[in-house]
Order: C-alpha cells, then structure tokens, then sequence
C-alpha cells in the first residue's frame, strides 16, 4: 500500500481575480505534491476558493449582483488556473458547497458538544479585508497592524474558548517543533500565543452570506472558521476515510494568514478531538520591481498573461526557483528573463539540444548501443541516484529552491562532460567511443527529465517522449534507456529573450 500525503493551499477569496502570489502558494504545492507522487506517495493535494464572509458579500453588493452568482463566477477564474498551471490538484473545493457546509456545521456541533462554544457579546474592531478581529491595543494610526481599515461592531455573538487552549498549544508546540515552519514564523507564533490569548467570536449576527450556525440560524459562522473546515470536508470528514490523508497532513500558507493555520485551527482542532496538521509552512511574499503588488499601483501581474507570454513551466520555474521558499521575493522583468536565458535557454535546453541535434545527425537519430563505461561515464550516470536522498530532503524541508539547484548540478556537469569528451570530435577518431559518450548523455537527459517533472512537467514529458521513456517514476531512475530507439527531429525546447 502506498503511503498517504496530504498537501493544501489555502482556499482563495474570490472577491477578485488571482494574481501571482495565489499562482505561487499553487506551484509551490504542486512542486510538492508532484515530487510524492512520483516518489511513490498516495497523493491528495487540495486547492479551492473561500467563499463566504463580508468581504465577499461587500464586492457582490458593489457589483450589484447575488453574492452567489457572483462567486460562481469568480470561483471559475481560480479554477482556470489549475490547468493553466498544470497543477495535480486532486480537488478543488469552494466553501458554498453543500458537502463543506455539513462538515462545517458538524464540526461546529463537535465544539458545542465539548463545551468550547458560548453565547456572549461582542464589542471590538473588525477589518473586512483580513476578515480579522483586531484588540484596541493593535490599532495603529485608526488602522489594523497590516494597514487595513477597521470598523467597530457590537453585537451577539458566540465565542469559541480559545483562552481554554493557550497552554495546550504551547506544550504541543514544544513537542512538535516541525508543526511550524520555518522556525522564524514559529518562535513569532510561540510569541504571541505566550502573550495571552483572549476567548474568539465565531458568529455575526449583522451578516447573511455565511453557514448558518447550527440551531440558531439568525447568526452565520465567521468565516475563519467556516474555511479552515475545508481541509476536513474536502476529504469527506466526519465520514470514515478522512484519517489517513488528515494524519499526514501539511499546510501551505502566505505569512500573512499562519497565525489563522497555527492559532485557531489548531485549538478548534484540539477542542474537537481530532489530529493536528503535521505541518504547516510559511511562505513569503511577492514584491513587484521592489514595490507592494497592489491594485491602487496597477502592478497586479495576472498570471494568465503571464503563461499566454512565456509559458507555463517558464514561469513554474522562475517562481520555484528564485525565491528562497520562505523568504520574501522580487518578480521582475530582468531576473525573470534571466532566469530562463540561463538556466533554461542555456544550460538545460541547450544540453537537450546538442546531444539529441548531433545524435539525429549523425548517430542515425538512433540511441547508440555503448561499449564499456570509463570512471568519467560512470560518475556523471550516478549523479542523479546518489542525489536523490538528498533532493528527498530539500522537499521534505521546503527547500523548493534547493532542489532546482541540485538538479540543475546535474545539468552543468552534464553539459560540462560534452565540452570534456567531444562527441563531434570522437566521430572520426573513435567511432565506438562516442557511442558510448552519446548513450551516456541520452541516459542522463532522461534521468534530469525525470527529475525535472515537478518544476518543468510540459518539458519534461516532451523529453521522456522523444526518448520513448514511459516508466517516469523516481524508481525508474534506476533502470537504463534501451539502446535502438529512433528520436524524431529534435526542436528547441525554451525560447530566448
Ligand atoms: N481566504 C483566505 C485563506 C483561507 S485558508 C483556510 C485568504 N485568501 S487570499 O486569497 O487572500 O490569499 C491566499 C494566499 O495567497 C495566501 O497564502 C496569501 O499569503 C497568498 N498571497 C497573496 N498575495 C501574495 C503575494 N503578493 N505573494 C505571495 N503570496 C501572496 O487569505
């Protein structure tokens, strides 16, 4: 039996389109999920839009349409992505379906249940575009801390009991120090736990477009609660079936939202009796040309253009391999461009284009049969068996960027043994020999190709394609290409700029 992996995005608000940072946390996870799957992994990866709340009931009104109508629309502009992107996504949910609503009302009646959840009133700020309750003592200037307007609202509402869960959390924390990564976003989490945690409201009275809380139907969850219940529902919970993929579950989250990931859901977790996510990771935030990715700026870049410019895998592969996975980054024009003149235009795609290009040539576009290996051989067709652990880990720690970097080693020292053996060279002084040299350079192209798949899925397979290679699985790095086989005319496989 395969392993169980559970991977997410958080689901997106669909009060406008997607923009390159919801692109990002998908590819990131996708890079993930893709890399499991390939190493043998059962894989779930979910992704999905978050529906309910103010902040979406404010952008229909200001449209003049039924918040339902209008998130069906928008929900299908984050839906787009998903193959746009190539994503493996094997859901994708949206908040106001029914088989989330049930869930969410279950787990709900879960809390209730274990005495976690009162009626009280609530008297405090609210900011609509982080969907947050904000104390007097984080108002800065009239503003919440991130600089989003606040309003004051008192009205009935129930309370979760998060006071109750302060100390619970800080123990598991300190039992688990994986559950929050990287460790910098853990110790501010640690932080502001210790600082003291104040009772949550989870109900508004005031607003319609919400779950109905169960048994009092004039108030609607707040919408904190009512999305982080997606990463259950989807995988069917309370039904039987959700545990496995839920024990191993890892979030993948903006830093901007981990205190919702490692705050309350875990309490609501814990008040529920249910499991704590594995993991939950934060990532950074893009920047556009060093400036704040805003809509007031115009320098929302949407990545539908991008893609319809570029590519998808140009732009996966920038993404994935210029930030430092956690660090915040920069999409501009020149490293963009860059990057793929570099390391994809040159290094990759000319090591792609040489060998096959001379092997169509002049090696009857056949894969030559080889004689015996010398150490040169050997030691560059081990490379990507003996880094595999290696790559294993930097997945493992959400070292995305490390990885390409490793396999990109492969790559340099690849085109770095044609420079050294000369294929065009041994043609007429060594005809034997450079069959050799070709086999050994075909057989690494598919061991990158392979290796490739969770950066570069299009490439990749249209490599493995013109190889014949149809075991694509990290354990079939193993396994040697057959000599013989006729490669059809070989095309570039990156654009330069
Ligand atoms: N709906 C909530 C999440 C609920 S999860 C139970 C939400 N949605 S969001 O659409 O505002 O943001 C979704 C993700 O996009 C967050 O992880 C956020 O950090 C990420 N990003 C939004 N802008 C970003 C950048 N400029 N750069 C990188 N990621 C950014 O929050």
């Amino acid at each position: 039996m395969e392993k169980p992996f559970y991977i997410t995005t958080p689901i997106y608000y669909v009060n406008d389109k997607p923009h390159i940072g919801h692109a990002y946390t998908s590819l990131a996870c996708d890079m993930i999920a893709r890399f499991k799957q390939l190493d043998g992994f059962d894989v779930k990866f979910l992704t999905g839009t978050d529906e309910h709340g103010q902040k979406i009931e404010k952008a229909a009104a200001a449209k003049g349409v039924d918040p339902q109508d209008f998130v069906d629309e928008v929900s299908v502009s984050f839906s787009n992505l998903c193959p746009l992107l190539n994503l493996t996504n094997t859901d994708f949910i949206r908040t106001t379906e029914s088989r989330h609503k049930a869930a969410v009302q279950y787990l709900w009646q879960q809390l209730l249940d274990s005495g976690n959840i009162y009626l009280g009133e609530y008297a405090g700020w609210y900011a609509v575009r982080d969907e947050a309750f904000y104390q007097e003592d984080e108002i800065v200037n009239g503003k919440a801390p991130t600089g989003a307007e606040v309003e004051w609202i008192k009205e009935s509402s129930y309370f979760f009991k998060l006071s109750a869960w302060q100390q619970p959390l800080l123990d598991y924390y300190s039992k688990h120090p994986e559950a929050i990564q990287p460790e910098s976003r853990r110790n501010e989490v640690l932080r502001f736990i210790e600082g003291g945690l104040k009772d949550l409201s989870i109900s508004r009275r005031t607003l319609k477009w919400g779950v109905p809380v169960p048994g009092d139907p004039d108030h609607v969850m707040y919408v904190w609660l009512d999305a982080l219940t997606n990463y259950l529902s989807a995988l069917g919970y309370p039904n039987a079936g959700y545990e496995p993929y839920w024990n191993q579950a890892i979030h993948v989250v903006g830093k901007d939202i981990l205190r919702f990931h490692s705050v309350y859901w875990p309490a609501f977790l814990m008040a529920a009796q249910l499991p704590l996510p594995k993991t939950v990771f934060a990532h950074g935030w893009w920047m556009v040309e060093g400036e704040k990715m805003s809509k007031s700026l115009g320098n929302v870049i949407d990545p539908v253009e991008v893609v319809a410019t570029y590519g998808s895998d140009a732009f996966r592969y920038f993404m994935l391999r210029d930030l430092s996975f956690g660090q915040d980054g920069d999409f501009s024009q020149s490293a963009f461009i860059g990057r793929l003149n570099t390391d994809l235009a040159n290094a990759y795609g000319n090591l792609c284009q040489r060998v096959l290009s001379f092997i169509y040539k002049n090696a009857e576009a056949t894969v030559p049969t080889p004689g015996d290996f010398e150490e040169a051989d050997k030691a560059l067709l081990a490379m990507p068996n003996d880094l595999l652990p290696t790559l294993r880990k930097q997945i493992d720690n959400f070292q995305l960027h490390r990885y390409c970097e490793t396999v990109w080693q492969i790559i340099g020292e690849a085109n770095r043994y044609v420079d050294a053996q000369k294929p065009w060279s041994l043609k007429k002084e060594d005809p034997a020999r450079m069959a050799t040299v070709l086999y050994v350079l075909t057989e690494i192209i598919r061991q990158v190709a392979i290796l490739t798949q969770p950066i570069l899925p299009l490439t990749s397979f249209k490599i493995l394609a013109m190889l014949g290679v149809e075991d694509k699985n990290f354990a079939s790095l193993k396994l040697a290409l057959k000599p013989g086989f006729v490669i059809p005319e070989p095309q570039p496989l990156f654009a330069k700029y």
